[in-house]
């Protein structure tokens, strides 16, 4: 191919390219009409393939419109058309030969959109796509400027620094505080996520809470409780602390060897050997992390306790560019045993999900960030952290674990 044939060909393919984000909203919006209709239910509840007939009569659906968001999802991966051959007794039965016909499966994908499955990311997906969650990302423009008055204040729409603040009039969590269904949205969100990330975290540090005697964990922003009932649970003797804001705890089920304390992390945490915190610290700046560091330290013993940190850790350098803004810190930290080992540069899927996270901070919180290790080392240092560990795990987060 000569020079110009290159060059028309990376045009075409960037032409084809710019669809993804014209269109980008259609592929969350489709998967919400999948799960609100109960597609990756109905088929999971089945034994076999299901036939167009079949699942639009079973979801009282309009069959031409059915078979358009099917084939709009098996272009995705989520669900499969298969070829269904009639048993060999209803071969048998029939007097004229029947034309093949297909029908729908579950795939890997679409079995996490089931509603309640062990697995399920569904809760996620809705939560995302509700009006409240997506009503910030038309203020992104306005978040990122110095000064909402500069530019055209009707394209950036945005009078705060805070883009959620900005839409719904009160920052995510006030705004949870006073609309419970959307605060159980959250809530059922966040406990997909442990699902999945818990058993990660175990296998990838299977002496997390492994510590001297009767020990006693605090989950510090701990949603529903899901995430410490899954600690307590693999690790026998472990007592469990599910502490969040009082209008969280005051609606979290009853659970097993897990007692719930409503309260403010800014204010006071409660005394335990071990803290825990997953997703808590990305929604909040440097400041406000190191004020939360400060006082988990103040919940636990000097010499024995540790502070355990579920988080995504971005990659430090690209192409020479440093992400974030804090300096390099004065290596004061004893960085024990670091096992971050460029983790993301190898796993692209994982820095791909860190990067998309860090949007979703800038669009829903007022300062919250996803950090490099060198960011961490900042915050925990200001707050008096003398050594820690960095282990990453299969799912998004890694876990630091930081002693005072
Ligand atoms: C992103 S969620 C993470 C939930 C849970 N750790 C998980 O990963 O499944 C952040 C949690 O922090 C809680 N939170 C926010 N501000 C808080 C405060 N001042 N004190 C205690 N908890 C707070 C929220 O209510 C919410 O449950």
């Amino acid at each position: 191919m000569d020079a110009k044939s290159i060059r028309r060909r990376q045009e075409v393919d960037d032409e084809d390219g710019i669809w993804k984000y014209v269109f980008g909203f259609t592929e969350m919006a489709v998967v919400k009409c999948a799960i609100e209709l109960g597609i990756p239910d109905f088929l999971e509840s089945q034994q076999q393939a299901v036939t167009l007939d079949q699942l639009s009569s079973a979801l009282g659906c309009s069959p031409s419109a059915l078979y358009r968001i099917m084939r709009f999802l098996i272009n995705r991966g989520i669900f499969k058309e298969v070829e269904i051959t009639p048993s060999t007794e209803a071969a048998l039965a029939s007097t004229t030969p029947s034309a093949p016909t297909s029908g729908y499966v579950q795939t890997p994908l679409s079995a996490l959109l089931t509603r309640d499955g062990e697995k399920s990311m569904a809760a996620f997906v809705r939560l995302e796509s509700s009006p409240v969650m997506l009503a910030p990302w038309l203020k992104l423009s306005g978040r990122v400027l110095l000064s909402s008055s500069s530019g055209d204040n009707n394209l950036h729409n945005c009078s705060s620094s805070d883009a959620f603040e900005a839409a719904n009039g009160k920052d995510v969590w006030r705004y949870a505080e006073s609309d419970p269904a959307h605060s159980k949205l959250i809530e059922d969100a966040m406990a997909c996520h442990a699902r999945m990330a818990v058993p990660a975290i175990i296998q990838a540090c299977p002496d997390l809470l492994l510590l001297h005697g009767e020990v006693v964990v605090v989950d510090v922003g701990g949603g529903d409780g899901t995430t410490v009932e899954m600690l307590v649970k693999a690790f026998p003797g472990v007592k469990g602390i599910n502490f969040d804001l009082p209008h969280v705890v005051s609606v979290a089920p009853k659970r097993p060897g897990v007692h719930h304390v409503g309260g403010n992390m800014f204010q006071r945490i409660p005394k335990a050997d071990a803290v825990f915190l997953m997703w808590v610290l990305h929604d909040w700046g440097d400041e406000e992390c190191i004020q939360i560091l400060s006082k988990c330290r103040e919940a636990i013993p000097e010499e024995t306790g540790k502070v355990i940190i579920a988080e995504a850790i971005l990659t430090e350098i690209i192409n020479g560019y440093e992400l974030g803004t804090i300096p390099r810190m004065k290596n004061n930290t004893n960085t024990k045993n670091s096992k971050l080992q460029e983790k993301d540069h190898n796993n692209n899927n994982s820095y791909e999900v860190g990067l998309m996270l860090d949007m979703v901070m800038m669009a829903h919180t007022g300062n919250g960030l996803e950090r490099t290790e060198k960011q961490w080392s900042h915050v925990l240092t200001a707050a008096g952290f003398k050594s820690y560990t960095v282990t990453p795990t299969s799912d998004v987060v890694s876990i630091i674990q930081a002693w005072p």
